[in-house]
């Protein structure tokens, strides 16, 4: 078996030492841009694969994702042939992560602990008011691999608990939402809303300007699905307005997030590098392996995206 591997940082060498302990039957051959002619694949793995690599991505038999999301590679879906399937990582330890994640956002929010940290740098002991917890609504976009996850790290604290998906679910404890329908409705209930979509035409823009308009007065955002889930000119003034009361932003529409992007000077803008949930290389290898044996065997094969839905 022959795996062709892509990484855009080029630090391939922890990547075929995982694969030859963990699948030593299998030959890792690194693509690079202009490497030239490469032999017969049978698997490729990558997350965000560069056009000119396209025409050897068509040739092998299944595509595996390094990522939870397909968009990197969804914008090129009309390069690779429909019979190809593209899976994806199903948690992989970036669960527990999304989950440490976001719940250390919103107890931040909650306790005003960036607010302590403020005054604490400028010397001042002021005990703020507690903010009410039955007010205090949280409102999970996306409640898949991942978001179901945050929800249950959640619960113990005792938040009501809202989530919007793109079908009907039933989660216990949890008042669920649906669909183009019930989005208007879950926003205008959610006091602290958590964006884990993945990034589709249909999600694009979800947090437009009238959508965050819905919300709350003084929400708070956190965004761990894509950048384009949140529309950046109008989140600013949402903030200085006072509607938006701030946000944690892990990820964005270009990254690393450009120099002069006024996000930087907004001190009610938490900002972390796409660092919410990492690929864990060793537990990613396992999961692709696995597969990748699954579908030597002619067995199906989880966690494949759909085309049409995009994820
Ligand atoms: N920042 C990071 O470090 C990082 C790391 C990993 C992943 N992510 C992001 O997290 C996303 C979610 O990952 P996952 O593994 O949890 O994905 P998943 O298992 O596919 O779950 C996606 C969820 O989003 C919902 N959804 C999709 N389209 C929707 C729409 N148009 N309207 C309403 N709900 C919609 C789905 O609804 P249904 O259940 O009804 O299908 C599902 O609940 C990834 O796609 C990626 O963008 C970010």
């Amino acid at each position: 078996m022959r795996i062709l591997l892509y990484r855009a940082d080029g630090n391939t060498a922890p990547w075929i030492k995982d694969f030859a302990d963990l699948m030593p039957e299998a030959e890792v051959v690194v693509w690079r841009e202009g490497v030239g002619e490469i032999p017969a694949c049978d698997y490729a793995v990558l997350w965000t694969p560069p056009q000119s690599m396209l025409a050897d991505l068509a040739r092998v038999k299944a595509i595996f994702l390094t990522g939870a999301g397909a968009d990197a590679i969804m914008k090129y879906s009309q390069a690779i042939p429909p019979h190809i399937p593209i899976v994806r990582l199903n948690d992989a330890g970036m669960g527990m992560q999304m989950a440490e994640y976001v719940t250390h956002a919103v107890l931040r929010y909650f306790r005003r602990l960036d607010e302590y940290e403020a005054q604490a740098r400028a010397g001042a002991w002021l005990q703020l008011e507690a903010r009410d917890k039955a007010d205090f609504t949280v409102g999970v976009m996306g409640v898949g691999a991942l978001g179901t996850q945050v929800i249950e790290a959640l619960r113990p604290f005792g938040f009501p608990l809202r989530a919007w998906s793109r079908t009907a679910k039933s989660l216990a404890g949890v008042e669920c939402f649906h669909g183009e329908d019930g989005l208007d409705a879950f926003l205008g209930s959610s006091r602290v809303v958590v964006c884990m979509l993945p990034l589709t035409p249909e999600t694009v823009n979800i947090l437009s300007r009238s959508n965050m308009q819905k919300l709350p007065q003084g929400a708070y955002i956190i965004n761990v699905g894509r950048g384009p889930h949140i529309s950046d000119p109008d989140l600013l003034p949402l903030i200085k307005s006072g509607h938006i009361a701030g946000a944690t932003l892990d990820v964005f529409r270009n990254e690393p997030l450009p120099a002069p992007h006024p996000f930087w000077e907004e001190p009610r803008i938490t900002i972390t590098p796409h660092i919410s949930a990492l690929t864990l290389r060793r537990e990613s290898i396992e999961q692709m392996v696995g597969k990748m044996r699954q579908h030597a065997r002619g067995e199906q094969v989880a966690d494949v995206i759909n085309r049409e839905k995009g994820y």
